[in-house]
């Protein structure tokens, strides 16, 4: 359907605190004015979404989750064949929350086997000792993740402290209230009549499941290109990408710069000035922007120039070049400056540790699995990591109290980004180098699916090493992964006793399975559901 930009308003998500019950339910919403009324799902009585929790660092309040959901939406999307996915999905949908970036213990930490049926009722609290962030949550249920977020199940989730008080007192003078707004960005398909659409793009396909999904309507807290009135003056946006496959380059249509001040784990050290800003899969950026120079009237738009291409052709987010519009209002905004320095004063936290150096270093490959025996221009392809699939008993177990250095390597034949998350930690990026794919996967060939590779991509980097954008270098749970390099973070296992709680500790699931540890994997949705999600124990030392 053609339909016209900018004409809704931004959706003002509500906000709650942590506690009592929260249910996912099947509603009716609207995702822009000329669409009907069609099925979506949506967390505490919204229609799409869920409401912006905010919590304080420390706060261990209990919440309840209820799977209320009947039907899957996208029931007709459900891939049998996926792991963990089977026909009673359809009906009866799983559903796990996870507070994404956040310390959860292994039971709180929404794994995907730790689902629930319709009727379930699971009580977390939620890890929330880090420092103030913005964070956010989502469903994890194994094999349906994608279609379940399509849907509507994920949130903003505002952790503060005593520097981001979100307060109209706050030690750093950042916007408050109305002046901070939440943006969940992603992009969608839709049916004329307004229905959900999912339909991947022909990079891989297999059955219903397509390798990944690339909206033409770009959606804004639920809204098809929403418009919002900005008072002149500092506006708060904690951003996330909600998207299933798509990258952001997040640019103002006058040219403005803007300033961004913290990253997926919390403040920066200071606001870095940029003109553009890239934003991957499950990353948040908390970013400033002053509308003070706007007249009455006036309007400036949020827009995306990500630019894929893919065998001659422009493929991906270029579907979605507008995203929203921000139109002055006559009145001045309360906030008027940008603060100079986020962190290192006597009533600021202090500066971020430097990226220390390491002795183990872990190779991770990412790539698609092709089924050479079953090639046709659209192949039938499993995503994965090291070559193994969610099953494999080989998993990744570091050390409690160690530091260790992960090269991602980008060597996937499709023209995919991917978007790599560990739970649990925040770490840090180190940098990018391109790697000659060619001579890396012509000297190593991958064994068949389900035995472990991952060469050292040392021998095949070229060019210079890339240092992490400003805006990047802060703490970090989620990292773009381009085609063709090597993404290098720096992470610290943390110990039971820093913690609070053992992170090897073996839990019941609601199935009544037993699981231990965590996982780790793309935030490229559609991977994440068909491979690309591995184990992850954090093992005691001497173990
Ligand atoms: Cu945002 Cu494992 O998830
Ligand atoms: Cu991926």
């Amino acid at each position: 359907p053609r339909l016209a930009k900018y004409v809704d308003e931004l959706p003002v998500l509500p906000r709650r605190a942590l506690g009592g019950d929260i249910v996912m339910a099947e509603a009716r919403h609207q995702f822009h004015r000329d669409l009907d009324l069609v099925p979506s799902w949506g967390y505490d009585g919204l229609s799409h979404l869920g409401p912006t929790i905010e919590a304080v660092r420390g706060e261990q309040t209990p919440t309840t989750f209820v799977n209320g959901l009947g039907r899957h939406v996208l029931w007709r999307d459900i891939d049998r064949q996926l792991h963990g996915a089977s026909e009673l999905d359809r009906t009866h949908p799983p559903a796990v929350v996870h507070l994404h970036g956040a310390p959860n213990r292994p039971s709180a930490d929404g794994h995907p086997m730790a689902m629930s049926r319709p009727g379930g009722r699971v009580t977390h609290a939620f890890g929330t000792d880090m420092e103030a962030a913005g964070l956010w949550y989502h469903d994890h249920a194994m094999g349906t993740t994608r279609l379940s977020l399509y849907a509507g199940l994920a949130g903003m989730f505002l952790l503060r402290d005593e520097f981001d008080t979100g307060e109209r007192d706050n030690p750093l003078g950042l916007p408050t209230d109305e002046y901070e707004v939440p943006l969940v960005l992603t992009d969608k398909l839709f049916y004329p009549d307004g229905r959900l659409r999912y339909q991947g793009t022909p990079t891989v396909a297999q059955d219903e499941w397509a390798g990944g999904l690339c909206g033409d309507v770009m959606i804004v807290n639920g809204k098809a290109w929403p418009r919002l009135q900005v008072d002149r003056g500092v506006y708060r946006f904690r951003t996330v990408n909600a998207a299933q496959l798509n990258d952001y380059r997040l640019e103002l249509s006058n040219g403005q710069p803007f300033w961004v001040i913290g990253s997926d784990g919390g403040l920066l050290d200071a606001p870095a000035h940029v003109a553009e800003l890239d934003i991957a899969p499950g990353e948040r950026y908390d970013v400033l922007i002053d509308f003070s120079s706007l007249e009455p009237g006036e309007h400036v738009d949020l827009l995306n120039t990500m630019r894929i291409s893919w065998a001659g052709k422009l493929i991906g987010a270029v579907q979605v070049p507008n995203v929203m519009r921000f139109v002055a209002s006559a009145d001045r905004g309360r906030h008027r400056s940008i603060p100079d320095t986020l962190r290192g004063g006597t009533r600021q936290p202090a500066r971020l540790p430097a990226v220390q150096t390491t002795r183990r270093v872990r190779t991770a490959t990412l790539n698609a699995f092709l089924d050479r025996k079953n090639i046709r221009w659209i192949s039938t392809g499993v995503m994965n990591m090291n070559n193994l699939t969610y099953a494999d008993p080989e998993i990744e177990a570091p050390v409690q109290g160690t530091t260790e250095r992960w090269d991602f390597v980008n060597c996937d034949w499709t023209i995919q980004i991917h978007s790599m998350h560990l739970h649990l930690v925040q770490f840090r990026v180190v940098g990018r180098q391109d790697l000659n794919v060619a001579r890396y996967m012509r000297d190593n060939p991958p064994p068949a699916l389900g035995r472990r590779w991952a060469p050292a991509p040392d021998r095949y980097l070229r060019g210079a090493a890339e240092l992490p954008a400003p805006y990047e270098a802060g703490w970090k749970d989620t990292v773009r992964c381009p085609r063709g390099q090597v993404t290098s973070v720096i992470v610290r296992w943390p110990t039971a006793d820093e913690l609070g709680f053992d992170p090897d500790a073996p839990f019941t699931t609601p199935q009544g399975g037993t699981e231990q540890g965590y996982v780790w994997h793309c935030h490229v949705i559609d991977h994440e559901d068909h491979e690309m999600m591995l184990r992850l124990r954090i093992t005691a030392p001497g173990q």
